[in-house]
């Protein structure tokens, strides 16, 4: 899939680092599901869409869910990007498994966009890590590593201003093209298209430190309230004295933080699901008995939109945090890793936990997907 690269190979010189251009990483690859397949997906509730079109020299965007009568009035030049397509499509999930040298943490999800031939969503760059993998038709990219900030005044999205292609392909199906974060790219339908971008998150570091403090709110508990027997009168009672700030200062530095408290903040950052995103719990559940019989014949499968990570002594299941403990730590890594288990025979614990995750809608058994 990476051409001539080993995943390390990749890793070293492109990741972060350059674009590359492959050829006939998926041979064969003619997409996952055709027009009115991703218009029908665009109408759902939890998918989450757009629509970008290009009218009288100006860019508009509008968010879904759409109605398929929507598709009907649109202007000459439009294109239609649907988020999450591995939460719906089996296939996008196994689609995304492909990219399993790159750690599931980093993952954000795999967009799928249409365009009638000539649309685009016009120059523009990412903060996200991209492979844009081309699915039915063509598409010409540009791009261009000199990123200058200047946008389109009033554009919804990040169109820029001025933007000069360093250099240009057309990918058929099959291609693949990788670019790091900021890097400038213009993609332009020929014929009509559909592009699948696997896209990688990379949170700022503002996010994360709101985010921490957050959590760190949460699970914080100090001692103690202010006191000052030893209060003097002041010239000004107005006057916020510099005692009162320095005993305040004194009890605010004592807040600390270790490296687990680090980990367990982004473990459950990390496994939140979407705000979009809901799960659906079997509708006639089965008995905890028969839930273990069948998962010992057919294995045990995470749900498309769970998300499942470890570290440390801890598993992360959609933001929710449990202690490794007596589990079957090889078994749960095993799930986590591969979203599948073959065929499940573990401990009372395990066996409990994994239980409740199916009634929660978060596993499935075997290939009972959708
Ligand atoms: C597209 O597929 O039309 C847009 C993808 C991107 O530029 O990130
Ligand atoms: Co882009």
């Amino acid at each position: 899939m990476l051409g001539d690269l080993t995943p390390s190979e990749f890793l070293r010189e492109y990741w972060q680092k350059k674009p590359l251009l492959i050829r006939g990483a998926f041979p064969g690859f003619k997409g996952l599901l055709d027009r009115e397949e991703l218009i029908g997906l665009s109408c759902l509730d939890g998918a989450q869409s757009r629509i970008v079109t290009f009218e009288k020299g100006k860019w508009s965007l509008r968010d879904g869910p759409f109605r398929k009568k929507d598709f009907a009035k649109l202007p000459e030049r439009w294109t239609l990007l649907v988020q999450g397509i591995n939460h719906f499509l089996k296939d996008g999930g196994k689609l995304l498994s492909n990219f399993d040298f790159i750690p599931h943490a980093r993952l954000d999800d795999l967009m799928v966009s249409y365009a009638p031939d000539g649309c685009g969503v016009g120059p523009h760059f990412d903060s996200y890590d991209v492979f844009l993998l081309q699915g039915l038709g063509s598409r010409r990219w540009q791009i261009s590593s000199n990123c200058e900030m200047a946008l389109v005044p009033d554009a919804p999205l990040r169109i820029l201003k001025h933007f000069e292609p360093e250099a240009e392909w057309v990918l058929e199906p099959g291609d693949m093209l990788y670019l790091p974060p900021k890097y400038a790219h213009n993609g332009i339908a020929v014929g009509e298209s559909m592009t699948y971008s696997i896209g990688f998150r990379a949170p700022s570091y503002q996010e994360l430190a709101t985010q921490f403090l957050i959590h760190l709110q949460d699970n914080l508990e100090i001692p103690g309230m202010y006191q000052d027997p030893d209060l003097e009168i002041q010239d000004h009672p107005a006057e916020i004295g510099k005692k009162m700030i320095g005993k305040v200062k004194k009890a605010i530095d004592a807040i600390t933080w270790k490296e687990e408290d680090i980990e367990h903040f982004l473990g459950i950052y990390l496994s939140e699901p979407k705000p979009h995103l809901f799960f659906d719990p079997p509708r006639r559940p089965l008995s905890k008995k028969r839930f273990l019989e069948e998962v010992e014949k057919e294995g045990v499968r995470l749900d498309l939109r769970s998300q499942l990570l470890f570290a440390m002594d801890h598993l992360y299941v959609n933001g929710e945090m449990i202690p490794f403990s007596n589990l079957d730590r090889s078994l749960l890594k095993d799930l986590a890793d591969r979203r599948f288990v073959e065929s499940v025979e573990t401990d009372e614990e395990t066996s409990s936990l994994l239980y409740r995750w199916y009634s929660e809608g978060y596993v499935c058994i075997g290939g009972n997907h959708d």
